[in-house]
């Protein structure tokens, strides 16, 4: 059969474009670095956290093709920032613990003011082994498992994966100070409904990789349970707010697609609407 050049050319583009874009997103967009930077607004009785700044960080998946190359550069972004505190919304690995192990010399080189704090993620939970909190201690990272550390001026709160784990908010709150304002990690997004409590200035959360592959006029392809709400960036609910990161890793395929890996950092403002 004999094909026509213009014929040729259509074939090509019909079976060549998605070749294409899945060499770009694997070999390219996986491992570029996006720093986005957001304000978050505050109720004007916590005006006293305005210019602090949060570092976040999560869905590592570092088993699943994880760079270190690609950590290390957030790490010094960080650094060189500087930030008040950092806190890595989970997934540190899909299943395979070993990873644990060059993932947490990069995460051990962060340097924020208040400290690094992280929650697990469902995967963590899925996989557990002891190793993940161990070695997480050991880089200097506080993991919170239904557990609030006061710094000061604010809380930070930290808890259990809803879909892996066993979450608590009243015991991780218990012992607070009524009138802190808290910061709060939770992997999965959508639990910004499941609970009310004024104080809750910002959650943080991961798990859904903004849809790691995203068409264009459309978003993403696939979303998880319990992030199929609030699938990436800034959300407001009355005076909290919820920040969902793309995450930096990836999972199933080595491959992002107009969803590169984010570092996120968010600077509290205050609200001059208010
Ligand atoms: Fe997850």
């Amino acid at each position: 059969m004999k094909i026509s050049r213009r014929n040729l050319l259509a074939r090509l583009a019909f079976y060549g474009s998605p070749v294409a874009a899945f060499g770009y997103g694997s070999l390219i967009e996986r491992h570029w670095l996006d720093i986005t930077r957001t304000d978050i607004p505050l109720a004007s009785r916590y005006n006293h956290l305005d210019g602090l700044k949060i570092a976040v960080m999560g869905d590592f998946h570092f088993d699943d093709w994880g760079s270190r190359s690609l950590i290390a550069s957030a790490v010094k972004v960080v650094n060189e920032e500087p930030v008040d505190a950092v806190i890595l919304v989970g997934d540190y690995i899909s299943d395979q613990v070993g990873a644990m192990e060059p993932l947490c010399e990069e995460l051990s080189h962060l340097r924020p003011r208040f400290g690094t704090f992280g929650v697990m993620g469902n995967h963590d939970c899925w996989h557990f082994d002891l190793a993940i909190p161990n070695l997480l201690e050991k880089a200097g990272v506080q993991l919170l498992r239904n557990r609030a550390i006061d710094c000061g001026e604010f809380a930070i709160a930290g808890l259990d994966s809803y879909w892996g784990g066993s979450p608590d908010i009243e015991f991780t709150v218990k012992d607070l100070d009524p009138e802190k304002p808290i910061l709060s990690g939770w992997h999965e997004p959508d639990t910004f409904d499941y609970y009310k409590d004024p104080r809750t200035v910002l959650q943080v959360s991961g798990h859904t990789h903004g849809g790691q592959v995203r068409a264009p006029f459309y978003g993403p392809l696939l979303l998880p349970e319990f992030g199929r709400k609030y699938p990436y960036g800034h959300y407001r609910n009355e005076n909290s707010s919820l920040f969902v990161t793309r995450g930096i890793g990836t999972l199933n395929l080595p491959v992002r697609f107009l969803c590169p890996p984010e570092l996120a950092i968010l600077t509290m403002r205050r609200d001059k609407t208010a």
